[in-house]
């Protein structure tokens, strides 16, 4: 009885606590980030000009550099773990983008692709639309040197498999592009660069 009125009082005093206008912030908030992704500093680029070029589905950059494949293959990594930093911020995604991105060596696995695939899935909300590209392709004649030569082409081909594979349900949209003049240093992108492959992605998904 003392305990049923407890909450009973202590209900109302979450309701009358609670205003419209302070519940319809965090919410709006959340709709504005529902999607995730995982990927490297090549992902950033793309979250940094995704945000610049007004994009608000997707999260901004949260400090994935350096964070090739092999990075997410465990579930409860550090990497997954700054995801879940995110996840307690947004909320659980309602899509996640898997960017598949390497060092030269290793490289990845398709193997790999599908624990990355797997693990976004188990992260993410239930039924989540998984996303699946490559790091960016380059102009003729153009590579990342920290994928190796040949490298950005074989995480596209990956993506492409995983997307054909109907066993992981995931979405290939297509592949980002980075053009000659966008990039700075042999693989990633300038500012222009950034804004083109923020640009790609809102194409993409928004
Ligand atoms: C997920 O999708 C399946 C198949 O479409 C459906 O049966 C299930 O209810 C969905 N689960 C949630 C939590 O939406
Ligand atoms: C995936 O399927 C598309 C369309 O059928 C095809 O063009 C592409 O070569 C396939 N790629 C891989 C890696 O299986």
């Amino acid at each position: 009885m003392l305990s049923s009125l407890f909450q009973a009082s202590a209900l109302g005093m979450l309701l009358l606590a609670a205003p419209a206008t302070s519940m319809s912030l965090p919410s709006r908030q959340a709709a504005e980030h529902l999607m995730g992704f995982i990927g490297c500093s090549m992902a950033e680029n793309v979250a940094q000009g995704y945000v610049a070029t007004g994009g608000k589905r997707m999260w901004g950059p949260y400090g994935t550099g350096a964070l090739v494949v092999q990075l997410w293959t465990s579930s409860n990594s550090a990497a997954w773990q700054k995801f879940d930093q995110q996840v307690a911020t947004y909320g659980k995604p309602s899509a996640v983008w898997v960017q598949i991105c390497i060092f030269a060596k290793p490289g990845a696995t398709y193997a790999e692709v599908k624990q990355l695939i797997a693990n976004a899935r188990s992260h993410a909300a239930p039924n989540a639309t998984i996303y699946i590209t490559g790091q960016p392709q380059y102009d003729p004649g153009q590579s990342c040197f920290l994928a190796g030569q040949g490298g950005a082409e074989l995480t596209d081909r990956l993506a492409q498999q995983a997307a054909n594979d109907t066993t992981q349900d995931v979405h290939y949209p297509g592949s980002f592009i980075l053009h000659k003049a966008e990039v700075q240093d042999g693989c990633h992108a300038n500012t222009a660069g950034q804004q083109s492959l923020g640009k790609q992605a809102i194409a993409f998904w928004g």
